[in-house]
């Protein structure tokens, strides 16, 4: 048996129950993971919360994919908890070529929250192949599992965006789990960066190449004055009023992606972005960045995999203010 983070009904962080459930056998196209740690991000905490405007991509996902009307509603609970997971491969499917038992993989559950009821807190996951790649020897597994959404949503939004090496690129939430990720990512990639976060952050978004500004009252007089030339783009990490900062700063809607849309902000014609555009190659590209050291991952707190433990993370994350990533570890 092995042990699980589910849940059977939506609310807060007490609806999250351990639970022991059987091993699990892969199926062709799957590999099969002894999990190591567990990623966490805000989306999760918002689906367990059962969010109205989840639950409403979950309906329409029902209108697109008409068959998903006959499963058994049982099916749907107990759902499982995140995505992000690193682990050592136990067993293969029979179709899957590149992999061998033993080897040490990181990944991210793909799938629209509210939809797919799989969940990477566990002891033992069994995931496709495709939402595996392999994690470098030298990049530890607290470190590994806090990748997969973070970097397909700050690859797939630069992607949207079209962003270059001559754009003066302003970030929202850049202190966050993918804005910290992003600003060294876009920094990388040759672009001036502009990081928004609070005050206590602006040594630390200095420390991976932004040109920090704090959030609040007046912060497009002190974005024009601390950046260098005019800006080009914007990436909104954070949601609420950041996509009409980003109109206020003269941008056209093309130039200005949101990983929290708004009905306003698309109407406006904001991109609505993240992970969304991302492409197989973006997560190994960010995993090759970390293991050489390009892109420095910090990690607020590693839980251990322990129901209260899990329990508090998620309310550390809920309050809207780590800095970098928080991971469950199994190790
Ligand atoms: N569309 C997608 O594909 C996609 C993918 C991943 C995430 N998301 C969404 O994107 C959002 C960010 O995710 P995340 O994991 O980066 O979140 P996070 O790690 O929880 O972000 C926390 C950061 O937000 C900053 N922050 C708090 N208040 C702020 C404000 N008023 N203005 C600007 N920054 C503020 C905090 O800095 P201070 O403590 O200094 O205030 C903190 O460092 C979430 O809503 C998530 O659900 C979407």
């Amino acid at each position: 048996m092995n042990r699980v983070i589910q849940y059977r009904r939506f609310g807060g962080t007490d609806v999250l129950e351990m639970d022991y459930v059987a091993e699990q056998t892969p199926e062709h196209d799957q590999v099969c993971l002894a999990v190591k740690a567990v990623g966490l991000n805000p989306l999760e905490a918002k689906t367990f919360a059962g969010d109205r405007r989840l639950r409403l991509v979950a309906f329409v996902q029902r209108l697109i994919h008409p068959q998903r009307w006959f499963e058994p509603a049982a099916s749907r609970f107990p759902r499982g908890v995140a995505r992000d997971f690193a682990g050592v491969i136990e067993a293969l499917g029979s179709d899957v070529t590149g992999f061998a038992v033993g080897d040490e993989v990181l990944g991210t559950l793909r799938g629209a929250p509210g939809v797919d009821t799989r969940g990477a807190l566990a002891e033992q996951l069994v995931a496709p192949v495709s939402d595996v790649v392999l994690k470098p020897a030298g990049l530890s597994f607290d470190i590994a599992a806090s990748l997969g959404v973070a970097a397909q949503t700050a690859c797939g939004a630069f992607r949207q965006i079209a962003l270059t090496a001559s754009d003066v690129l302003v970030i929202s939430a850049a202190s966050g789990g993918v804005g910290s990720l992003a600003v060294q990512l876009a920094v990388q990639r040759g672009a001036t960066v502009i990081g928004i976060a609070g005050e206590r952050n602006a040594d630390y978004l200095r420390s991976l190449g932004a040109i920090p500004v704090a959030h609040g009252e007046g912060i497009k007089d002190r974005i024009l004055a601390a950046a260098p030339r005019p800006v080009t783009k914007l990436l909104d990490c954070y949601g609420g009023e950041y996509v009409k900062l980003g109109f206020a700063l003269g941008l056209p809607g093309r130039a200005i992606g949101t990983l929290v849309p708004s009905p306003g902000a698309i109407t406006r014609g904001a991109q609505f972005t993240g992970s969304r555009h991302a492409q197989p190659e973006d997560l190994p590209e960010v995993v090759g960045l970390v293991a050489n050291g390009t892109i420095k991952v910090t990690l607020a707190h590693v839980y251990p995999f322990a129901l209260e433990s899990v329990r508090v993370a998620y309310a550390e994350l809920n309050s809207g203010h780590v800095r970098g990533k928080l991971v469950v570890s199994l190790s």
